[in-house]
């Protein structure tokens, strides 16, 4: 769009007919014009015809140009709404019916923030959501911002085929836990004969077995914890307990999983807190099996917990092969794996993760990572201790506060 306007050509005429200065004015304008129209009918052609919706903004957020998409997928005119911010038009309550005083629309005007192909539920005319995938961009004019391109596409067929997927991958779990469980007991019960009539080779085998069994069905676990977690049906006992013992049961166990590490502890105080213990268990054993499995050329993992005034704080800490800084943010999505030369030989579902950063924020916690690639990374979980805990609903874990 930017073309600068050069000192209009010079006309090639004879000699004798030099033109006037108003002639030369009039032929520039009227290039001018031509220029002007052009790339006015090119614009609209690509607004008119763009499957996206299209909206321009105000600095005060009111739309000021919409493309027939955007009329046709909202049901609004630009008349009908551009004396309101549009956040208020399209976006005034989250899914579940809580009012919404801010979104990526307002967070862009806001805090001048580039925000790209986030999901949403946005309302049409008729009071009906939809999702939508959105992007905007703040727009600045030397140095000063003065609106915001809103660009979105209704995503509720790539939904529906999402949840067809979650319905499956739930189904699926689920009907594999069932002879999963039974190979189980039956493998215990021909262990036990074997190892009555003192045959080795066979108790050894069905020892390799088990192992492969177990990982089987933790697969399985996972697989069943994400619909859970899908269907806002992962639930939760809160006791009051010391996470300084369960650290201290559960790095013992995990001891036994690996020859190769050293699991060291850094434990300080007694932090009694108040969560489910069998979940935070969980937390605990996927951070330190990804140290195991994410470090296997060094031997030493540091798991501490340091209380402060409110919350705990415990970190995991590896001297593996790191993760690049760009995709530390992706780690904590579903299925995600950092892909690259040297991941292949890891073996996993991108699942751990996933769930652990899930049961934190339910449990009122923060999780992060503080990573360098080839150095090691350090994962760090918090938890409010006793005194300050409350479970959280599951509505409130999904970082709505974000949108
Ligand atoms: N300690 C770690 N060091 C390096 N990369 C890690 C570490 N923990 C997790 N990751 C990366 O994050 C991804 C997601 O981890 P996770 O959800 O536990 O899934 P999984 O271990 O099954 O692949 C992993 O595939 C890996 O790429
Ligand atoms: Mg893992």
């Amino acid at each position: 769009m930017a073309q600068t306007l050069s000192q209009p050509p010079m006309p090639k005429r004879r000699a004798s007919e030099a033109p006037s200065i108003d002639t030369m004015l009039e032929e520039y304008l009227s290039k001018l014009e031509q220029k002007v129209l052009t790339q006015t009918m090119q614009l609209q052609a690509i607004t008119d015809n763009a499957s996206s919706c299209l909206f321009l903004i105000d600095d005060l957020g009111r739309a000021t140009f919409m493309n027939p998409s955007a009329q046709r997928i909202t049901g609004y005119a630009l008349e009908e709404i551009h004396d309101q911010p549009l956040h208020r038009v399209l976006h005034p309550k989250h899914a579940d019916g809580e009012p919404a005083d801010r979104c990526w629309i307002s967070l862009a005007l806001e805090k001048f923030r580039l925000v790209r192909d986030r999901e949403d539920v946005f309302y049409r005319k008729d009071g009906t959501a939809f999702p939508a995938s959105c992007s905007v961009a703040p727009l600045e004019r030397e140095g000063h911002p003065w609106g915001a391109v809103l660009e979105f596409q209704d995503i509720t067929q790539r939904k529906e085929l999402e949840r067809q997927k979650d319905d499956f991958i739930g189904v699926a779990s689920h009907e594999l836990k069932t002879p999963v469980t039974s190979m189980k007991t039956y493998t215990q019960v021909l262990q036990r004969q074997f190892q009555q009539r003192g045959d080795i080779k066979a108790v050894e085998s069905l020892t390799k077995i088990n192992a492969q069994i177990e990982r089987l069905s933790a697969l399985i676990s996972d697989l069943l914890d994400v619909t859970r977690i899908q269907t806002g049906n992962l639930s939760f006992q809160t006791e009051e307990f010391s996470l300084v013992t369960l650290i201290e049961e559960i790095t013992e166990t995990m001891q036994l999983t690996t020859d190769r590490h050293h699991l060291e502890v850094d434990l300080s105080g007694q932090s009694s807190v108040r969560a489910d213990r069998d979940r935070t268990g969980q937390v605990l054993i996927n951070l330190i099996s990804n140290a195991i499995k994410y470090s296997p050329h060094s031997d030493r993992i540091i798991i501490r917990a340091q209380s402060g005034a409110s919350e705990v704080m415990v970190s995991v800490q590896d001297f593996g092969i790191g993760i690049p800084a760009e995709k530390q943010d992706q780690v904590f999505e579903r299925f995600s794996r950092i892909s690259g030369p040297r991941m292949e030989t890891f073996p996993g579902l991108g699942l751990g993760l996933y769930i652990s950063a899930q049961i934190i924020r339910r449990l009122g916690g923060r999780i992060w990572v503080d990573s360098a690639e080839g150095q090691g990374s350090t994962f760090y979980f918090t938890l409010p201790l006793a005194t300050t805990a409350t479970v959280k609903r599951p509505a409130d874990a999904t970082g709505k506060e974000e949108g």
